[in-house]
């Protein structure tokens, strides 16, 4: 079992070159310090994470970007300026001190400061960037509570901080924001439309196949390990059955577990609760889940995205 500990002490254990999971506001990540090559290593070794994904780092301040990799190009500042802290991961250039390993050779990095008191706080008391990949074996659920995290990872991590579950439920919008226009390389938590009124038009090209844009958009990601499909025609094996619904119950069909994301309606909630409701169906002894998706607006786009993923796994 993980120790539960103080910040501080956390913090000496992320100097020490151990692994610490954290929560921020879009779900618990796996933290490492960014500058310590075998603490990043530890990472990929515990998520059973090819290293061909690369790592976010994590800043306490938006104010130590620069210090870090020096000058940014404007719209890259610009985004940091307007969204940090927030669920917005930006790509910029990788500097000498962050180690290839956390880039998987790339030669740019991903970074961006949460909009988590106590994450925040963790990474000031460390002192050093912290990189952290969600706190889930590679490809699997996301974690929005602790119990997920000592649930999928358990012994491989050192320390897990509790902070309840997330506030977004859903991982960080990725923002490569270094040429003419801005391209959103995985769709998240700050929807798109909020960016488009910050900064313009934007482009989004996520991956999906082959070499993907951002190599953690892997087609099939994001999965229970209960069978998961968005269609439910076709799908009635006569076992026992889930059903993800975005407002409400199904009207009919055999359900043996239901799990509704948002009964007003409401998007964020839906996402906030995303993870979580398929983390409950995927414990409920089912054999399918069925989900349905939410409407495509806001961070809707993120919520059917993960919800593609997590099916595209099972077929
Ligand atoms: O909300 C979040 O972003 C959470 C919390 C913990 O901050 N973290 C997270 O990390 O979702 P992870 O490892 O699950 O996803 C990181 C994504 C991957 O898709 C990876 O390929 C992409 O970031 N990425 C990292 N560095 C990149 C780079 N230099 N260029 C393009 N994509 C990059
Ligand atoms: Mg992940």
């Amino acid at each position: 079992m993980p120790a539960d500990c103080g910040i501080d002490e956390a913090a000496a254990v992320l100097r020490a070159g151990g692994l610490v999971a954290f929560p921020t506001e879009t779900v618990y990540g796996l933290g490492a310090n960014a500058l310590d090559p075998n603490a990043a290593a530890r990472i990929f070794e515990a998520k059973a994470r090819p290293s061909f994904d690369p790592l976010i780092s994590h800043l306490a301040d938006a104010a130590d970007l620069p210090a870090l990799v020096g000058a940014v190009p404007p719209a890259v500042a610009a985004l940091a300026d307007r969204f940090w802290p927030g669920p917005l991961t930006l790509i910029v250039d990788r500097p000498a001190a962050i180690p290839p390993i956390v880039t998987s050779g790339l030669d740019t990095m991903a970074v961006r400061v949460p909009d988590e008191p106590s994450a925040r706080a963790l990474i000031a008391a460390a002192g050093v960037p912290v990189a952290a990949p969600s706190a889930n074996r590679f490809g699997q659920l996301s974690p929005t509570r602790a119990e997920h995290v000592v649930a999928g990872l358990g012994g491989a991590v050192d320390v897990v901080l509790d902070g309840g579950p997330t506030r977004c439920g859903i991982e960080s919008t990725i923002v490569d924001a270094r040429g003419e226009r801005p391209v959103v390389l995985r769709l998240g938590a700050l929807p798109v439309e909020a960016l488009v009124e910050a900064v313009g038009p934007v482009e989004v090209r996520q991956g999906s196949s082959g070499r993907p844009v951002a190599p953690g958009t892997l087609a099939a990601h994001y999965a229970p390990r209960t069978p998961l499909r968005l269609d439910a025609v076709g799908a009635h094996d006569g076992g026992r059955r889930g059903f993800l619904a975005f407002r409400e119950p199904p009207a009919d069909g055999d359900w043996a577990a239901v799990e509704v994301l948002s009964p007003s309606g409401d998007l964020t909630a839906a996402a906030a609760r995303l993870f979580d409701a398929l983390h409950r169906l995927d414990a409920a002894g089912v054999t399918e889940i069925v989900a349905e998706a939410v409407p495509d607006a806001g961070v809707g786009r993120a919520v059917n995205d993960r919800l593609r993923r997590a099916a595209a796994t099972w077929h």
